[in-house]
Formats: structure tokens, C-alpha cells, sequence
């Protein structure tokens, strides 16, 4: 089966809802292998395949931009009401498409709490922030559109460009240290390779409607800090317990740190085959240093 981002098929046309961070690189990626690509963003950037959509403004793209699409991928968080800003403003207008797919990138906040136990696409989702409650619930309005719709679970995302060494670079890093607490992580060059690859291999396959995609191995915040300062060749400041450093976080990263998980991949990389690239942070971070 093929892993890697050759021809994916020309005729296709994707339009990438939300071109941030990881939709900025699938969209580069699928360029490059001969896909045409449309993206949107709140406000206009350079690229002339890109378009404005803001649903919190009510701006709203016309609808010749879903013209010949093949293929559709939502990167867009949950509004703050708590809906899906994809589905409110165009529901009608996809299903009279003729979609060959749809994906969404969703997280693995829906998982919940689960003390540091392994969680897989066969668990019930118990969502522990109001944040995942609500994207729960946009998981549930697509697979509720009846579309051919591809659910993609994400741990912390970050590639080169957004990675610890910003946060160290910039001195924002906060060294925290709390027992037993683990993360997953995905770097994003893996998120869009996932995809490629399930898409090359749709008829190989079989079809999983949810998928997780996340390295081999979470590990604590403190290890992925201590390497990132190594490489740097500079001395990593000494750790806060998180009971004393708690007070002075936002509640966004308190929250970050109620939850514990460990996430599991076995459905993409062993039932499925999809060979990661950046198998764990340290060849993931090793990509960043150089990169960055
Ligand atoms: N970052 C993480 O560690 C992480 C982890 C797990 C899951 N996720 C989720 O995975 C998805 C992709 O993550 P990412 O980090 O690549 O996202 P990102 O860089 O924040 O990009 C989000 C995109 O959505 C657009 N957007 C946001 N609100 C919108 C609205 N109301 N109407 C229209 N467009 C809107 C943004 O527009 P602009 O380009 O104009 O900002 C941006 O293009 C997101 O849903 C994110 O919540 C992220």
C-alpha cells in the first residue's frame, strides 16, 4: 500500500475549510502532488485560491466556490455557540453535492479524563470540558449530514513553526511539572500524510468513519521541554510543581491539565497501515529544530 504523497489523482478539487496551521499544510501538500486547492480564512491572505469565511461575522463565501469540489476538509473549531460554523452556513448546500469525501479534524478532548489509561476510537467519548462537549456535538451534526464524512481525533498539534522552541524562543515556556500527567501529540506533517494516505488507499481499505491520529508515544510535558533545551545546547529552567504554578495559568491551559491520556493509534498505524512519519516528539522536535 502506498504511505506517502504521490498521485492522489488530478481531477480532484479540495476545498479547505479553515487553512490554519494543519490546513495550511495539507493544502501545500496536496498541491503539490497535482490536487486543486481552494482555502478559506477570516481575513484574505496572499494565496488567489483563497477566499474569506467568517461565521461569526456572517460572512459567508458565495457558492460558486463549491463549484466541481471533490473533496472537503473542515479544520474549523466549534463556534461559540457551540456549533459547527461549516455545517450552520452551508448543511443545505453540501448535500446537493456530489462529495467523493469529507474530513473533519476534531480532538481527542472528547475522550475525557481517563487517568492516564490508553483511549481508542472504540471508547465512549466523556467529554470533561464544556469546549469538548461542544465539538462532541459538531462530531455528531456531520455524521448526522449524512455526508461521506471522515472524523479525524487529534491530540496537540504542532510542526515547524509551532512547536516548544517557539515557546522557549519567545520566553513563554512554562516548566511545569506534574506526576503521572502525560500527553499525545501529532505533528502535522503526520496529520496530512494520514489522510493522503487513507484517501490513496480508500479501496484497499476499509472505511472507519472515526479515526485517531497520534504518535507512538505520550510522555510528559517535562521531557519534551528537556529535549527541545538540549538541542538548543541551552539549560532548562527548573520546574514548578503544577499545585504552585496553577494559580497564575489561564483557565484554557489549567484545563489543558485536568485531563490525562494516553492515545492510542492502533487503528491508523497497525489495522490500517499508515507508517508514521515522526514516530515519538524527539524525530518529530529533531524535524522542528531544523525547520523552524
Ligand atoms: N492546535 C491543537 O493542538 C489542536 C489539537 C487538537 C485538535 N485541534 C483542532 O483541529 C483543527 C485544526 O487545528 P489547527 O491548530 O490547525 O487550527 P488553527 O490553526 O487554529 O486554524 C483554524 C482555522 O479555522 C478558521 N476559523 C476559526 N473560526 C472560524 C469561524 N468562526 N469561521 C470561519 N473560519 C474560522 C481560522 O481562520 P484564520 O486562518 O483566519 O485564523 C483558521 O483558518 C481545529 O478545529 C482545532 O481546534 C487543534
Amino acid at each position: 500500500m502506498k504511505n506517502n504523497a504521490s498521485l492522489l489523482g488530478n481531477k480532484n478539487k479540495f476545498l479547505i475549510l479553515g487553512c490554519g496551521f494543519s490546513g495550511s499544510f495539507f493544502a501545500k501538500t496536496i498541491r503539490k502532488i497535482g490536487c486543486t486547492v481552494l482555502t478559506s480564512s477570516r481575513s484574505k491572505n496572499k494565496d488567489p485560491n483563497n477566499f474569506v469565511f467568517d461565521s461569526e461575522k456572517n460572512i459567508i463565501p458565495d457558492e460558486k466556490i463549491f463549484n466541481k469540489v471533490t473533496h472537503i476538509l473542515s479544520c474549523i473549531p466549534p463556534d461559540k455557540n457551540g456549533n459547527d460554523p461549516v455545517l450552520e452556513s452551508f448543511a443545505s448546500k453540501l448535500k446537493n453535492l456530489s462529495l467523493e469525501w469529507v474530513g473533519y479534524l476534531s480532538t481527542t478532548g472528547v475522550y475525557g479524563n481517563t487517568r492516564g489509561d490508553w483511549v481508542s476510537e472504540m471508547d465512549i467519548p466523556n467529554p470533561f470540558q464544556k469546549r469538548s462537549y461542544n465539538r462532541l456535538n459538531c462530531e455528531k451534526a456531520w455524521i448526522k449530514s449524512g455526508l461521506p464524512i471522515q472524523i479525524f481525533r487529534l491530540p496537540g498539534i504542532y510542526g515547524p513553526g509551532r512547536s516548544t522552541f517557539e515557546a522557549i524562543r519567545s520566553q513563554k515556556i512554562r516548566v511545569i511539572s506534574k506526576q503521572d500527567q502525560v500527553f499525545s501529540r501529532i505533528h502535522v506533517a503526520d496529520i496530512t500524510n494520514a489522510i493522503i494516505y487513507l484517501l490513496q488507499n480508500k479501496n484497499s481499505i476499509k472505511f472507519h468513519q472515526i479515526i485517531n491520529i497520534a504518535d507512538d508515544e505520550p510522555c510528559s510535558q517535562i521531557e519534551v521541554i528537556q529535549y527541545c533545551y538540549d538541542l538548543l545546547g541551552l539549560k532548562m529552567p527548573k520546574p514548578i510543581l503544577f499545585e504552585d504554578a496553577k494559580k497564575e495559568l489561564s483557565s484554557m491551559a489549567q484545563s489543558f491539565w485536568m485531563e490525562n491520556r494516553r492515545v492510542s493509534n492502533k487503528l491508523l498505524c497497525e489495522t490500517l497501515g499508515y507508517e508514521l512519519i515522526y514516530k515519538n516528539y524527539k524525530q518529530g522536535l529533531k524535524n522542528c529544530f531544523l525547520n523552524g
